[in-house]
């Protein structure tokens, strides 16, 4: 060990114990709000005006004592809300079975209601999936070789679906289309259009239900999603969609496509640039790109000071979006917040493309760009 160049501070050793203690309280209640959302316990406090743990259990066919643990962590982490009922107190003389809990609007919106645009639990949907990953970490670090979405399983797939469709059904047609020059009447009117990336499809199979007459292909390589992509489309009765696996099937012809998307997948890629070049090299010269991905600044420093997530952002690539990015030994390796708009206006300009506009949309997470030819 080398010598610090101070002596020990014993108020900052416990400051920075606590930091690095509150990091694995936010990992451990992330795993609780995982069950929660598998044992659908939000969605009951959600359609109720407030239960004891009884009641929760009861409801959810689930033992009162583990319930009752639960409330307990989502309590103390501010998650749910806990009410003291003095006559259900009197009566059964214990206080923590007698406590109601309950949840605000606000925790409604992001725990309980799949169609709230601000519903978070797609990411806790996959976490365990995303965790299991840290087996495999250690050799990527050494090798530098990472994995695909595919090595996130089934309910990878369905996290992400999870995570991206509330938001896409809120506003992709009613704002972000419209922000388009000339796409909404072109979709109308009926064009062919390529959602690169799609995962399980949501924002496809959303175009295309809204816009009969144009044909829509979705694009991928994790055969989870596509599983799921096509499940949906099933369901759906659609007949104006395809999906496709871009490691089988070649991707669209030159010049044969009006309207390409692609939703927070280009920092994934192993080849970006390749990517950019075949879209450049599908559209038709009046076609469109609409490009979707994270808002990242262009440094560190940038990224510390302005994003409150950039932890879990740059967790999270390690574990999933830069994992993926270099899923292949000559990966380009972008990870989640390794493309912001210079370098994606940059790799447009190097395609060929001679438009590159950001769009006027807020978001939390991700950033807008039309791109034309
Ligand atoms: C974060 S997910 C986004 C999925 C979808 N666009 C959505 O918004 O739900 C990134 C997706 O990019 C896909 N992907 C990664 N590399 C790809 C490539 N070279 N070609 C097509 N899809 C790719 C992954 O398999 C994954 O489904």
């Amino acid at each position: 060990m080398t010598s610090p160049d101070r002596a020990l501070d014993p108020e900052a050793l416990k400051l920075f114990s606590f930091n690095v203690f509150s990091q694995l309280s936010g990992a451990v209640t992330a795993g609780m709000i995982h069950i929660g959302d598998q044992l659908g316990l939000y969605r009951i406090l959600a359609a109720s005006d407030g239960l004891t743990s009884n009641g929760i259990a009861q409801a959810a066919h689930l033992s009162e004592r583990w319930v009752r643990e639960w409330c307990a962590n989502q309590v103390a982490a501010r998650i749910v809300t806990a009410g003291y009922s003095y006559e259900a107190h009197e009566a059964a003389g214990h206080i923590d079975e007698n406590t109601t809990y309950k949840l605000t609007p606000e925790a409604v919106a992001v725990l309980a209601n799949e169609e709230h645009p601000a519903f978070g639990m797609g990411m806790f949907h996959r976490l365990p999936a995303t965790f299991d990953r840290l087996k495999d970490l250690p050799e990527s670090f050494r090798t530098g070789v990472g994995f695909d979405y595919d090595a996130h399983g089934p309910d990878g797939a369905v996290g992400i679906e999870r995570s991206f469709e509330p938001w896409s059904n809120a506003f992709l047609i009613d704002l972000v289309l419209p922000t388009l020059t000339g796409v909404i009447d072109k979709l109308r009117t009926g064009i062919s259009v390529v959602d690169i990336g799609c995962g399980a499809g949501s924002a496809v199979l959303l175009m295309a239900k809204q816009f009969p007459k144009s044909t829509f292909v979705g694009i991928d390589i994790s055969e989870h999603a596509l599983a799921r992509a096509a499940e949906k489309l099933v369901q759906s009765g659609l007949s104006n969609v395809n999906f496709m696996n871009a490691k089988t099937s070649d991707l669209p012809k030159s010049s044969s496509i009006d309207f390409v998307t692609t939703f927070d997948c280009i920092h994934d890629m192993t080849y970006p640039r390749k990517m950019i070049a075949d879209i450049y090299r599908m559209l038709k010269e009046d076609g469109s790109w609409l490009l979707v991905d994270i808002k990242a600044g262009n440094t560190l420093q940038e990224n510390v000071s302005k994003n409150p997530m950039a932890a879990l952002m740059y967790g999270i690539s390690v574990l999933s979006c830069m994992a993926s990015a270099l899923s292949d030994h000559n990966g380009e390796g972008l990870g989640t917040l390794g493309f912001p708009s210079l370098l994606a206006e940059d790799f447009a300009r190097q395609a060929g493309f001679s438009s590159f506009q950001q769009l006027d949309i807020a978001h939390s997470v991700n950033a807008f760009y039309e791109i034309r030819k």
